[in-house]
């Protein structure tokens, strides 16, 4: 029987009247790869840190290996790896003076040294300066890093942002590595699709409150997250009619037809004022897929 490892509880945190953190409820439990994907500026870097205790919460708490965050900080993050921003290194020193240096501080072994380099396929290049690394070599010796005092949970907040594809998958196979070995990882994201190729389970953040959580199979075909296509003529007096309707809310609009998110139970409604309105509708078609409403969360409302 897995146990939850990572509970985030009422999580609220503002800065200035703006609440970025909103009442946030997540569990992880050990053993998954959890996406917790949200559109820019949803308040995934924020939570982060709130996890990472590097920043204080204005109400509710995070507790890591049965320990609160906000009493035990210490106690509570001694099995957890970060990779949060661009990790700090020497950048005229190697790879392995680098580890060495977090090793003489503390953190892990001399002979775990090799182990992370192995890890995450550096060893080779171990002695070169980190200077002479690309932007990927860079993000996998940011990991080791983190790998160095043997983590259990391993959070990483967007670690592919900028990478190129061949860098991506290097990454993705780091994840799937550290999750074989028995890691849970905690992997930020922006992209629907990293998050499907990459975890078990995902929540969706947006605007700091919790849209949506659970398995990613079962959200990949859950059917309240319906969009639906909407095929009408003439099509600007279609979006002009459905801007005006408060259930609806128009996702993207093409040349002969409007995505637009609507529950099951509102569809005739919508329907049947567009017919009353003399608008031709040929076709409705409904969309299972998570992108579109993943892409509905990013619409802003005043469209
Ligand atoms: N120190 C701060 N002071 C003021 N506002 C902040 C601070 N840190 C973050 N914010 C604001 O909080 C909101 C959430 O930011 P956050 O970095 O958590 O989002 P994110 O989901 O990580 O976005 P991205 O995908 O762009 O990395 C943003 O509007 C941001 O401008
Ligand atoms: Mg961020």
């Amino acid at each position: 029987m897995s146990e939850v490892i990572l509970r985030i509880e009422n999580l609220t945190k503002s800065f200035k009247d703006r609440k970025v953190v909103d009442s946030l409820n997540l569990e992880v439990t050990e053993g998954e790869v959890f996406g917790f994907l949200g559109p820019n500026g949803a308040g995934k870097s924020t939570t982060i840190r709130l996890i990472l205790s590097l920043i204080k919460p204005d109400s509710g708490d995070v507790k890591i290996f049965g320990k609160w965050v906000t009493k035990h900080r210490n106690g509570s993050l001694q099995n957890v790896g970060a990779l949060i921003e661009e990790a700090a290194f020497y950048k005229n020193l190697t790879a392995r003076r680098n580890l060495q240096i977090l090793v003489n501080l503390g953190g892990g072994t001399n002979r775990r040294i090799d182990e992370v380099l192995e890890i995450v396929r550096l060893i080779d290049r171990a002695d070169d300066k980190v200077k002479t690394y690309s932007h990927g070599m860079k993000q996998r010796l940011g990991i080791a890093q983190a790998l160095l005092h043997n983590p259990k949970l391993m959070i990483l907040d967007e670690p592919t942002s900028g990478l190129d594809p061949h860098g991506i998958k290097e990454v993705r196979e780091l994840i799937k590595s550290m999750s074989d070995d028995g890691i849970t990882v905690f992997l930020s994201s922006h992209l629907l699709h990293e998050v499907e190729q990459s975890c078990s389970t995902m929540a969706i953040i947006n605007e700091g409150r919790l849209v949506v959580s659970g398995k990613v199979k079962d959200l990949l075909k859950q059917t309240d997250l319906f969009t639906t296509e909407i095929q009408a003529q003439p099509i600007e007096e279609a979006v002009s009619v459905i801007r005006q309707l408060d259930f609806v809310k128009i996702v993207v609009v093409s040349e002969e037809s409007i995505k637009v998110s609507v529950s099951k139970d509102d569809l005739p409604n919508l329907t049947t004022v567009l017919v009353e309105k003399g608008i031709k509708v040929s076709a409705i078609v409904p969309r299972s897929s998570l992108e579109d409403f993943f892409l509905s969360l990013t619409v802003r409302d005043d469209g």
